[in-house]
């Protein structure tokens, strides 16, 4: 037994899946103590878009480290702090034409959904916040009440409340739209709905099974925020900071949500780092309110600022797109290759995976994968979907690399299946 297995709580997951002692790590490749390499179609689960320690991210943080920047500040005024928010602003904020407020919260993704479902509280008085099937949002208990997966939820221990729960778009098959539903349950009188102070929605639900909202259904919940009085709150902490092709997931759809949760690749190289943004008008927090010790760490600001270099033009989210529609084609093929095996290719973008006919075969082809060196999780209620997620800046040969062996993963469950 290692040091992992007697020591660390049983708690620990992704190691059961991957279970080797990884040492370095660079680009799209991790590497074992036994300096084995493996192709990361994992990506820190989204936190590393940029790949494994990028030379400018860490340049960056070296010479900040090296001229003695200050590492921790809680909410003081610093110059790493300073250079991000400009950054953010001119690169990011300008450029879309948004005009928000940036709160830094805990570093981590939930810590940004609580901050945003408590001011959206604040803001309206209202108590509910409305979540979607196969939402997820994270693990402390506000955000986990709107996450829906069942064995997730079963860990809290306590009740979880003031969610209301709505269809996802394409939860209902294809002959019910759910915006129907959704605005006769919100908007009929005597509906027992009561109205909810926020709608919080990911734009691709990641952890949920990789279901996509079309742009209409996204401008459709829009619509009917402003008619309910009620705020929209996009969860772009997986989805965004380039996943889908542009740094927000919803750019596209042309949606302003009031507040937007970004956290996982913010920083850029994996440090924890998360933003809300708030729409000036809302921004209704007293001095402290939503305190903590850790929010926004200077070194996190400090490769933030510089992660931001890649969204200058549009050179980066081009890369993406040609990636994005190669990752397509070669699911696609897979799919073709082992219809009994795999009933659909889902996502958009750069997280994009296989549907899994049978629920223990998504973990059966993440596991094959591995044994041929190359890390995929996989996602879904049920594990059944394997999922995707390579770095954004993962070069075309090793991304080419990765899908063969997944191919190859998937070419040997099916073998197995039709030999049972
Ligand atoms: C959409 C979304 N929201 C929130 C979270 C929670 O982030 P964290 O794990 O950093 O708390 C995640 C994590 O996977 C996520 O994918």
């Amino acid at each position: 037994m290692n040091i992992f297995e007697s020591h660390e709580s049983t708690v620990r997951s992704y190691c059961r899946s991957f279970p080797v002692t990884f040492d370095r790590a660079e680009g799209s490749l991790m590497y074992g103590v036994d300096k084995r390499a493996y192709i990361d179609f994992f990506s820190g689960a989204g936190a590393l878009n940029y790949g494994h320690n990028h030379p400018y991210l860490v340049e960056a943080l070296t010479s900040y480290i090296a001229h003695s920047g200050v590492v921790h500040s809680l909410d003081l005024y610093t110059r790493a702090k300073e250079r991000f928010l400009e950054q953010f602003v001119q690169t990011i904020l300008i450029p879309h034409g948004m005009d928000y407020r940036l709160m830094f919260p805990g570093p981590t993704g939930a810590n940004a959904v609580e901050a945003a479902m408590k001011l959206a509280r604040k803001v309206t008085w209202r108590t509910n916040i409305a979540a979607f099937t196969g939402g997820f949002h994270g693990m402390t208990l506000g955000a986990l009440a709107a996450t829906a997966n069942a064995d997730k939820r079963a860990g809290a221990g306590v009740e979880l409340g003031n969610i209301i729960r709505l269809p996802y778009d394409g939860f209902l098959g294809v002959d019910t739209d759910s915006i129907d539903v959704i605005s006769a349950l919100l908007e009929t009188p005597g509906s027992g709905y009561d109205k909810p102070a926020a709608i919080i929605i990911e734009t691709v639900q990641c952890e949920g099974g990789l279901h996509v909202a079309q742009s209409t259904f996204l401008q459709s919940i829009e619509a009917l925020c402003h008619r309910l009085e009620c705020l929209l709150i996009v969860d772009d902490i997986q989805a965004g900071c380039g996943r889908t092709g542009s740094f927000f997931s919803f750019s596209e759809s042309g949606i302003q949500p009031d507040i937007i949760c970004l956290s996982k690749s913010l920083s850029g190289l994996g440090l924890p780092l998360s933003m809300v943004l708030i729409r000036p008008e809302i921004d209704r927090w007293k001095p402290g309110e939503h305190n903590g010790t850790f929010r926004g760490h200077n070194y996190a600001f400090v490769t933030a600022a510089a992660a931001l270099e890649f969204w200058r033009d549009n050179t980066f989210a081009t890369q993406i797109m040609a990636n994005a529609s190669f990752l397509r084609s070669r699911l696609k093929e897979i799919q073709t290759a082992n219809p009994t095996t795999i009933s659909e290719v889902r996502g958009r973008g750069m997280v994009q995976g296989l549907v899994c006919r049978s629920a223990s075969h998504g973990a059966a082809i993440s596991k094959a994968a591995f044994e041929a060196g190359l890390i995929v999780e996989t996602c879904g209620p049920q594990d059944e979907v394997v999922k995707l997620l390579p770095p954004l800046t993962i070069d075309h040969a090793v991304l080419d690399d990765g899908l063969s062996i997944l191919s190859s993963a998937v070419c040997g469950i099916a073998k197995n299946e039709r030999a049972a």
